[in-house]
């Protein structure tokens, strides 16, 4: 993952000029749904940094695990079809989504120690898969 992070950092700058992200048309309900999902994904990521910052390192692993963990994953599966992303999403990209996923849990695990260094060792997984998906696809 890191790799390709740098690898997308490197491209970014042409990406730029030329936006060359994979265009994904999901249906406008399940669009929605992700913005809806993506805007809590940023709160999410504010709060488990504040609470790391402020040396709550175990309540920023909870923080992690409920709302961008495993734990999170699943949320629009009672929704209409139309309105679920993920069935949407080709699959590499869901695969993005999915990684994301196990990399928040595997940094709540470490935060749920109380060990700090582990817990920000693993930080940088938790937003590398906001940033692969950002720099892959986009759906406008
Ligand atoms: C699997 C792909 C994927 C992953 C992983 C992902 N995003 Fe997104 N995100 C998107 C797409 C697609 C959009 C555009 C949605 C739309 O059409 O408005 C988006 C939009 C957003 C927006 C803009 C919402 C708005 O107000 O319009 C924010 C903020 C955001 N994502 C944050 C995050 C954060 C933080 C993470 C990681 C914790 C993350 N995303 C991970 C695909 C992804």
């Amino acid at each position: 993952m890191k790799a390709l992070v740098f690898a997308l950092f490197l491209a970014s700058t042409a990406a730029v000029a030329d936006d060359a992200r994979q265009l994904v048309k999901l249906p406008p309900p399940a669009q929605d749904a992700l913005r809806e999902e993506m805007q809590g994904n940023l709160v999410a990521l504010n709060e488990v940094l504040s609470l790391l910052a402020a040396g709550k390192v175990r309540e920023a692993g909870e923080a992690a695990e409920t709302k961008l963990g495993l734990s999170a994953m699943g949320r629009h599966r009672d929704k209409p079809f139309d309105a679920r992303p993920g069935p949407h999403m080709p699959p590499a990209m869901h695969g993005i989504g999915m990684d994301g996923h196990k990399a928040a849990s595997e940094f709540a695990a470490a935060a749920k120690t109380g060990d700090r260094d582990k817990a920000l060792a693993l930080l940088p997984n938790l937003t590398s898969g906001c940033v692969a998906c950002h720099f892959s696809y986009r759906t406008r």
